[in-house]
């Protein structure tokens, strides 16, 4: 096909530095893949922001199109799983890093990366969760697996601000937990209340710099998105029994810990990855996203945008100034 289509790109200028504009693409310059699909909506992530500023850890080579998600409808198909027409849901593997990505009209990928749109959910709204509602969404499955219900007593949630902080919070509301919201921004009250947590705590007031190895309980468990510091705290600070997840890294990449969380109060430290999980589970984690644990308040949490809009809004969530999700509307 030698139709053309808009997308954001990024190019290495001859001085090193990372340049971003809205500028046309190939379809025949798409890489090889099953399925192409016509993208409506994607979504910025904060590694779309490592992308689209030149991580070598997230993408290897430029020029390169970032968007780890996308949304759309399938426009062709070598696979007998999907037909033109279908709705369908594209997020990590490797959209976006090494494969051009999302911020773009078009992309093509392998068919097993593909997951068909749930009943009870637009594609609009796949994208308002996106990677940070997945990732989210695996957390709150990862305390319910380990019996963090909610009659346990309060979850934390950390950077709830961001996009799987705040997504967080409005899912385990929206579940029947009581939800206790860490964020460094004080002027976020009344949006952190809206989401549903009832309580709001300033990072500064939770981070521990004591250096002790246990803390008076206070949270049946924890979601955390921030890492370093912050999750070492929470590690300390969780009920016999309780569960902590681990999903990101903006606090640090070191996790200043002892064993005596673990060993004395037999607490569980549960990874959650969204990019490789599996293919086969992907359909039921989206299934109870579309139906349940859908909150009353997901649209709220996402502003519009278009690919002219993406490079400040990838700034912005640089800076740790992102209020829950920027929407990229495609043309
Ligand atoms: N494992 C996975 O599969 C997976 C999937 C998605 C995301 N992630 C990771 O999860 C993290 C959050 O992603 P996101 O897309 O939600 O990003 P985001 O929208 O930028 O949210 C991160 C939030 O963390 C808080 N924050 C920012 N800088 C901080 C700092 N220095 N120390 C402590 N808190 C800080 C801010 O919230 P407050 O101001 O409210 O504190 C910020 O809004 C990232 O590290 C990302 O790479 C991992």
């Amino acid at each position: 096909m030698e139709k053309e289509f808009q997308c954001l790109l990024v190019t290495q200028t001859d001085t090193g530095e990372f340049h971003q504009e809205v500028t046309q693409k190939r379809v025949q310059d798409l890489p090889p893949g099953e399925v192409l699909i016509r993208v409506q909506y994607s979504s910025l992530n904060y590694k779309d922001a490592l992308s689209a500023t030149g991580n070598r850890g997230v993408t290897r080579q430029f020029p390169h199109t970032p968007g780890i998600d996308a949304a759309g409808v399938v426009e062709s198909s070598t696979s007998p799983d999907w037909q033109p027409g279908d709705e369908v849901i594209v997020t990590g593997f490797d959209l976006g890093m090494n494969t051009s990505g999302g911020f773009a009209q078009y992309i093509r990928v392998p068919a097993n990366w593909v997951v068909r749109l749930p009943a009870g959910m637009s594609l609009r709204e796949s994208m308002v969760y996106g990677t940070a509602g997945f990732t989210a969404a695996l957390s709150v499955e990862a305390l319910l697996r380990n019996g963090v219900t909610p009659q346990k007593g309060p979850i934390a949630v950390t950077g709830a601000t961001g996009g799987v902080g705040s997504i967080a919070v409005a899912l385990l509301h929206q579940l029947g937990y009581t939800v206790h919201a860490v964020s460094s921004k004080a002027s976020a009250q009344d949006f952190l209340h809206q989401l549903g947590a009832t309580e709001i705590i300033l990072r500064a007031d939770l981070e521990d710099q004591s250096g002790k190895a246990l803390l008076k309980p206070r949270f049946a468990g924890a979601v955390d998105t921030v890492g370093g510091q912050v999750l070492a705290t929470l590690l300390k600070s969780v009920h016999y029994g309780g569960t902590v997840t681990c999903c990101g890294m903006v606090n640090g990449a070191e996790v200043p810990t002892t064993v005596f969380p673990f060993i004395l109060r037999g607490i569980q430290l549960a990874g959650i990855d969204s990019v490789e999980y599996p293919a086969e589970r992907r359909p039921a984690v989206w299934q109870q996203m579309a139906q349940g644990w859908k909150p009353r308040t997901l649209e709220t949490l996402a502003h519009e945008i278009t690919l002219q809009e993406l490079p400040q809004a990838i700034a912005t969530i640089l800076k740790g100034q992102m209020q829950g999700r920027a929407l990229v509307r495609l043309p």
